[in-house]
């Protein structure tokens, strides 16, 4: 493709056709925040767990959040239905091919195994589920998938040590270590040994921070735990020291609209501060978090967030390319998806 490369112009009732169908990586995404009501309950009945709601619509009308710990409680409840490895698998596969729908041609899946451990399902199971998953997606979806395990910062450093001592027998299945839950009161620091020693694993490093907590996590998370990816960092742009180093040192900020939207850290998309974060110069993504909580998959977070702001063609592209240059793949493959990104521009000019 020619270099470098001019964004078309695209009018705006193009807009959410280009966005739709620009090839696109999702970086930030839970596979236990995947699972739709319906596949929640089919599960539940597989497996004979009772849940405290009478049918789908009952519990999908709970899904009303004040914060992020609203959220967390029944988003937890939730993944009490998941127990077996055929069970991880097909929550993983309902994702992919929704996925797929939305261009998403590469993902890296967080997946928090302590949810799981702690009600006796085996780290063998979750893990050898979801693995399975992201091979079959490669090849009845052509989406390439990888998957980074994540500590609960709620729990302590010890059991966060103990996880990854279960994790070890997989760790040619894990890409990296993520870092989720309530962010609140359990800053970065306090997983700091845990995270040096994976790093001397070779795992790559990503953390929860400055969602809803303060830019001092995500300092915090950059010097401290040394992690290469911020996940969400919205509250970053409260601390111009922070804004202009996440600039210099390109690190990747994985944005989710719909999700900070649930969760009350924004009132609305228009007051969002993505188009903020993009001219500051920083690497913002667009990512779901959540998609089955949060109203929306990626395509519906691309597309809301434009529709609510003066977000153009040229700031579509920065996303996209922003997604492939962040993630975790194969240098080969990353050229690729771009070359492709600039084709499916090039539909537009
Ligand atoms: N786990 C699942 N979604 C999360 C979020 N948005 N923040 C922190 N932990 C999470
Ligand atoms: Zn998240």
């Amino acid at each position: 493709m020619s270099f470098p490369f001019t964004v078309p112009p695209v009018a705006a009732d193009r807009l959410p056709g280009l966005l739709r169908q620009m090839p696109k990586a999702e970086l930030h995404i839970h596979i236990e925040g995947s699972l739709e009501p319906e596949l929640i309950f089919a599960l539940a009945r597989r497996n004979g767990v009772q849940l405290p709601y009478a049918s789908v619509e009952e519990l999908r009308g709970a899904y009303a959040f004040s914060n992020l710990q609203s959220f967390l409680d029944i988003y937890y409840a939730g993944a009490s239905v998941l127990l077996t490895e055929a069970d991880f698998h097909d929550m993983a596969m309902a994702y992919f091919a929704r996925a797929a729908q939305d261009n998403v041609v590469h993902t890296e899946l967080f997946f928090d195994p302590q949810t799981h451990t702690a009600r006796g399902v085996s780290m063998d199971t979750v893990i050898n589920g979801l693995h399975r998953a992201c091979v079959d997606a490669q090849a009845q979806f052509g989406v390439s998938a990888l998957l980074i395990m994540c500590f609960l910062r709620h729990l302590s450093e010890q059991e966060a040590f103990e996880t990854l001592e279960q994790a070890m027998p997989y760790r040619d299945k894990l890409v990296g270590i993520g870092l989720d839950s309530g962010e609140v009161g359990n800053p970065p620091e306090k997983f700091a040994r845990v995270f040096a020693r994976c790093r001397e694993l070779g795992f790559r490093l990503v953390a929860h921070a400055g969602e809803e907590g303060p830019p001092e996590y995500v300092w915090t998370a950059l010097d401290v735990l040394k992690v290469e990816r911020i996940d969400h960092g919205v509250q970053s742009t409260k601390d111009p020291l922070l804004m202009q180093r996440l600039a210099k040192d390109r690190i990747a900020l994985t944005v989710c609209p719909l999700s900070n939207l649930k969760l009350c850290v924004f009132p609305d998309l228009a007051s969002h501060n993505l188009l903020q974060l993009l001219e500051a110069g920083l690497a913002a993504t667009v990512n779901s978090d959540d998609p089955a909580y949060f109203g929306g998959y990626l395509n519906d977070n691309f597309t809301q967030t434009f529709a609510a702001g003066p977000l153009n063609a040229e700031h579509a592209y920065r996303l996209a390319r922003n997604s492939f240059e962040a993630s975790f793949i194969e240098p080969s493959a990353r050229k690729r998806h771009l070359d492709r990104l600039e084709a499916a521009f090039e539909t537009f000019r």
